[in-house]
């Protein structure tokens, strides 16, 4: 399987700290922010890498990432996104010639985790697989794609929603997916959003209409590092990872 990583957007969140350069560059405790997904993808057994990134400091990437051999990588390739708010989806498509037609693993260049995702990356069959995070606090699942499920059968997820004002559930997509090749025909279909953005959330919704979605509880610490709060519990939570073990 190959590994994609989204690092495109400007990071428009994180200003002032994101005028000198790129959001995923910017320090999570003793790391910049791309080597935990860069991590999470190769400790799933990933090392053929596409970094989708976008915006003024996008040069920056090669002098951090270089060729990726440090982290384990073996093939890491570069692609342009030319809109850089024009969404996640949009920055998907920019992978379809990479994918060459087999499965891809997505994941966010803002997301740290320290789940493991092997077993979920070797069962993956086609359709696609979200991994969702259960979220007490109303407000912040507010902020995420908030997963819709069935009133009879709770298993079954019927929608995801994007920045709900009502959030019908607990569970928040993680910015963590699996996708057959089809992904970039469902890509071609969705149209842009109110705010202007290619949504991955029409993406999974037209795979949950088509009943080709599932999905898992991701285990163990997620966060996003795209806001000063998430920014900061990111950071908190790696240096104290890293000063008892
Ligand atoms: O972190 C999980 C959440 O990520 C999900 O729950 C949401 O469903 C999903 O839409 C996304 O929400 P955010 O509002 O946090 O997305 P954000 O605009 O911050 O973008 C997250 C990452 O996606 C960013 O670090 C880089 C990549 N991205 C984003 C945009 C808008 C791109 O590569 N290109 C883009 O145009």
């Amino acid at each position: 399987m190959k590994g994609v990583i989204l690092a495109g957007g400007l990071g428009t969140r994180l200003y002032p700290l994101t005028f000198a350069t790129n959001k995923h560059l910017l320090p999570v405790y003793n790391k910049p922010m791309i080597f935990y997904p860069v991590t999470t993808l190769v400790n799933a057994g990933i090392t053929d890498i596409l970094v989708v990134t976008s915006g003024p400091h996008a040069g920056h990437f090669i002098r951090v990432l270089k060729n990726g051999k440090e982290l384990g990588v073996k093939h890491l390739e570069y692609a342009y996104q030319e809109k850089s708010d024009g969404g996640i989806a949009d920055a998907l498509r920019l992978a379809e010639d990479f994918a060459d037609g087999g499965n891809i693993t997505v994941i966010l260049g803002d997301n740290t985790t320290d789940s493991q995702i092997k077993r979920h990356v070797e069962n993956f069959d086609d359709g696609a697989l979200v991994f969702l995070k259960k979220m007490q606090n109303i407000d912040q699942r507010k902020r995420f794609g908030v997963a819709v499920f069935d009133v009879k059968d709770k298993t079954k997820i019927v929608s995801i929603e994007e920045k709900p004002h009502n959030p019908q559930s607990h569970f928040v997509a993680t910015g963590l997916y699996i996708y057959d090749n089809k992904v970039f025909d469902y890509i071609r279909l969705c149209q842009p959003s109110d705010r202007g953005e290619i949504e991955i959330t029409d993406v999974n919704n037209r795979y949950i209409a088509d009943r080709r979605l599932k999905w898992v509880e991701l285990e163990g610490f997620w966060s996003d590092a795209g806001t000063f709060n998430t920014l900061f519990a990111a950071n908190k939570y790696w240096a104290e990872k890293d000063n008892h073990e």
